[in-house]
């Protein structure tokens, strides 16, 4: 029987992205895949149903039902895991450190659910890697937003009125976000410092043409990320980015530990250090924010200075952001089937790594024991 995809609307508020674009549904028709959407599903990215070789169904229930693989961005609230057949198969963000009874729920149903944010940072994982297509969005974004904030140019200019001077802008956190951050800023013309804990960065710091703001710490964790700061490695740090920080115009903060609340980096006296005028975006504030005033979803006024905690950056890029979500599901949408087949491969590292739910149990083993130690 042919394999039918399913893509949903997205429901979260705000949410724009959508999990397939026309020119992918086409590359899958050409696997010998079907693939059906809901009613309205790419409308917020700029896709109308028409636009999709697609079928387009208007009966949830139905739509649900369908699906052999369902292709979502948000994690499924439980009405949806509940419409869902059984066995079939989930890919999308699954969020793994939060809300775990939805895990439960999954098990139940045995569904294969397979989440995008533990796709291991791999070379050969590369082309699977929402994180990494999606924190870029973010990164180049939040340059953006600083600089609509900010009531400074960017760049140096000359004008018969007199020159001013470029705006110097901070990241701290050189990640995948950071990194486009940084380009994005120098592409505008700023003066740019990066900054993170991972001595790894230093050289993709520089060949971006930013300045490393280097401290004596180095927290390398596993698998490429940062581990936690000791009290000690904080209170060095801030001592020493506290001067970074009073000198710059904007500030983009984008440090993230997996599975733990953000690192509280930049404290309110090192914010009133700061110049009037200056704005701080903190990408961190959807996991509690880098900043210790950064209050997720709004923008603050702090002894003149803008701090801002955006919340989903890349849905406000819907196009793009769906468009590279979309490429990162079909090529892990080629690691499971094969000539017209579904094949969950255990021995593939992505897909075991990814699978969280299979076979009515929990097989991510970090993930069941908090389960099955009552964590929610
Ligand atoms: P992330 O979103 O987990 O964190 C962002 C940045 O914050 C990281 O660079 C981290 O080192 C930094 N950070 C954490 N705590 C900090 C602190 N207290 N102060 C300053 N900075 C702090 O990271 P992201 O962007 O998801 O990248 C994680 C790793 O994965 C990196 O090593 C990256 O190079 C690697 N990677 C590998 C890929 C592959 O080979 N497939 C693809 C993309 C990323």
């Amino acid at each position: 029987m042919t394999i039918r995809v399913c893509v949903p609307r997205e429901i979260r508020a705000g949410e724009q992205r959508v999990a397939l674009v026309p020119d992918v549904v086409k590359k899958l028709s050409a696997m010998g895949v079907s693939v059906s959407l809901q009613t309205g599903a790419g409308e917020l990215a700029g896709h109308g149903d028409s636009d999709y070789a697609a079928d387009i169904l208007s009966d949830e229930n139905a739509f649900y039902s369908s699906a052999d693989i369902l292709l979502t961005v948000n994690p499924l609230q439980d009405a949806q895991i509940e419409k869902l057949k059984d066995g079939s198969i989930l890919i999308g963000y699954l969020n793994p450190w939060s809300d775990l009874g939805r895990f439960k729920r999954l098990q139940e149903k045995n569904i294969s659910a397979f989440s995008m944010e533990m796709i291991p940072r791999i070379s050969r994982a590369q082309a699977m890697d929402a994180l990494s297509s999606q924190a870029s969005i973010a990164g180049y974004k939040a340059v953006l937003i600083a600089s609509t904030m900010l009531g400074k140019f960017f760049p140096m200019l000359t004008t018969a009125a007199g020159t001013v001077r470029p705006s110097k802008v901070l990241i701290i956190g050189a990640g995948v976000a950071g990194l486009q951050a940084i380009a994005t800023a120098r592409r505008l013309g700023a003066i740019v410092e990066g900054y993170d804990v991972r001595a790894a960065v230093k050289d993709q710091v520089e060949s971006l043409g930013a300045k490393f703001v280097d401290i004596d710490i180095k927290a390398e964790g596993s698998g490429g990320y940062a581990r936690e700061l000791t009290a000690e490695e904080k209170a060095m740090q801030q001592a020493i980015l506290a001067k970074h920080v009073a000198a710059a115009d904007v500030l983009i903060t984008t440090a993230a530990i997996p599975g733990r609340p953000s690192p509280k980096i930049i404290s309110r006296e090192m914010v009133e250090g700061m110049k009037g005028g200056s704005v701080i975006v903190d990408l961190a504030a959807e996991g509690g924010g880098n900043c210790e005033l950064t209050q997720p979803g709004e923008t603050i006024l702090h002894n003149r200075v803008k701090i801002y905690g955006p919340i989903n950056v890349p849905s406000t890029v819907s196009g793009h952001a769906s468009e590279l979500y979309a490429k990162n599901l079909l090529n892990l949408l080629g690691l499971l089937i094969k000539d017209g087949t579904i094949h969950i491969d255990l021995d593939d590292q992505i897909l075991k790594d990814s699978l969280i739910t299979h076979g009515g149990a929990i097989v991510n083993a970090g993930i069941r024991d908090k389960v099955e130690g009552g964590a929610k």
